[in-house]
C-alpha cells in the first residue's frame, strides 16, 4: 500500500540555512533556488520573513522570495502577523506559519506562549484562505522537545486540529531535534491522517540520531506521501539546542527511486545544487548520496 509518487518539499533556503553562522551570500541563494528548481523540485520554502534581529541569516528575505520560477510552489515562513503583511506585500502566493506543540519551545522560538501565537494566527489564516493563499502550518516539536521532553501525542493531535479547524491546507508536522523512532513516526503519523483524512499533511524529520530514513519509510506505510526535507541535510532551529540537519533530499530521492516510488527529481542535477552551497556554509556535506555521487 506505499504510494507510487511522493512530493519533496524542499526546505534547504530556509530551514538549510537560517542555522548558518556566517551569511551565505543573496545570490548564491538565489542560485541554489534555481538549481533545486532545475533538478525538478515543485515546492520549496525559499525564506522566512521572522526578525532580523532573531535570524539575521534571514535578512535578505525580500530580495529572493521571488527567485523559483513559475511552476514553483514558493513557501515563505511567518511567526506573526507583522511576517503576513510582509509576505502580503509581495506576489508569493503560499505562506507557512509555525507554531510548536512544546509552550516553552514556542517561547524561545516565537517569544509567546503557544496559545498565544494561536490566537493571534487563526484571524490572520482565515483573511490569507479568503485570499486565496495557500497556508501551510508547521508544527514544530511534535514528538520531543529541547526543553520538556516527551510531547504527549494526543497534544500535538489536538493542535493539528485546532489548525484544520482554522482553515490551513497543509499540516507539516515536525520532529524539531530529530528524536523519534519509526514506531513514534507510524503512531502519530497514523492518528493525524484518522482524524484529518482530508488534510494535506507533510512530514518534516531533522536527522540528527540517524532515524529519520526509516522514519520516513514508517510515515510511508501510515499513509503520507509529503516529505520535507534539505538537500545537503543542512538545516536546524536556532532555539532547539541540538537540532542538526534535517534528512538529505538526495539521500530520500535516492531510497524513493529504489522503491520504485517517484518524485520528479533528477538526481544529479540536485548534486549540483549541493556543489554550489557546499562551499558557502560552514558544515562539511557528508550524506550518503552526496559523498559518493560522482564516484560510481
Ligand atoms: P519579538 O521580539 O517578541 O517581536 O519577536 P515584537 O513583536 O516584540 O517586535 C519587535 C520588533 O521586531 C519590532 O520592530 C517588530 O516590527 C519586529 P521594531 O519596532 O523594534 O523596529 N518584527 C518583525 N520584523 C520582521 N519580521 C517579522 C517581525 N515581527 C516583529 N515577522 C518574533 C517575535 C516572532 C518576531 C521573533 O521571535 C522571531 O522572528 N522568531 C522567528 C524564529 C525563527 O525563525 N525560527 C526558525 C523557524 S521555525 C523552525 O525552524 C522549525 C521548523 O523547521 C519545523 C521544525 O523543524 O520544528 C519550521
Ligand atoms: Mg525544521
Amino acid at each position: 500500500n506505499l504510494p507510487k509518487n511522493v512530493t519533496i518539499i524542499e526546505v534547504g533556503p530556509r530551514d538549510g540555512l537560517q542555522n548558518e553562522q556566517s551569511f551565505v551570500d543573496t545570490d548564491v541563494k538565489k542560485e541554489f533556488i534555481r538549481l533545486l528548481a532545475a533538478s525538478g523540485i515543485k515546492e520549496m520554502e525559499i525564506t522566512s520573513f521572522v526578525s532580523p534581529k532573531w535570524v539575521p541569516q534571514m535578512r535578505d528575505a525580500a530580495e529572493i522570495v521571488h527567485t523559483a520560477p513559475d511552476g514553483v510552489r514558493s513557501i515563505v515562513l511567518a511567526p506573526n502577523r507583522r511576517g503576513v503583511d510582509r509576505v502580503r506585500e509581495t506576489s508569493v502566493k503560499s505562506v507557512a506559519v509555525f507554531v510548536g506543540v512544546s509552550n516553552t519551545f514556542n517561547k524561545k522560538n516565537i517569544n509567546k506562549p503557544t496559545k498565544e501565537s494561536m490566537e493571534e494566527l487563526k484571524p490572520v489564516i482565515s483573511e490569507l484562505k479568503k485570499k486565496n493563499y495557500f497556508v501551510r502550518a508547521c508544527i514544530s516539536t511534535a514528538f520531543y522537545c529541547p526543553y520538556e521532553g516527551k510531547i504527549a501525542e494526543s497534544d500535538t493531535v489536538s493542535l493539528c486540529r485546532e489548525f484544520a479547524e482554522a482553515g490551513v491546507d497543509e499540516l507539516s508536522v515536525a520532529d524539531t531535534i530529530g528524536m523519534a523512532v519509526p514506531t513514534e513516526s507510524f503512531s502519530l503519523f497514523s492518528k493525524v491522517k484518522k482524524e484529518l483524512p482530508e488534510l494535506m499533511v507533510a512530514a518534516h524529520f531533522h536527522d540528527t540520531r540517524k532515524t529519520a530514513l526509516a522514519n520516513i519509510f514508517a510515515a510511508l506505510q501510515a499513509g503520507i506521501d509529503r516529505f520535507d526535507t534539505s538537500a545537503g541535510g543542512l538545516g536546524g532551529c536556532p532555539f532547539a539546542p541540538g537540532a542538526t540537519g534535517n534528512v538529505a533530499t538526495e539521500d530520500v530521492v535516492y531510497m524513493l527511486q529504489r522503491m520504485g516510488i517517484d518524485t520528479g527529481i533528477d538526481l544529479d542535477k540536485l548534486t549540483e545544487a549541493i556543489d554550489l552551497i557546499a562551499p558557502a556554509v560552514s558544515r562539511p556535506i557528508n550524506t550518503g548520496y552526496y559523498q559518493l555521487a560522482g564516484t560510481s
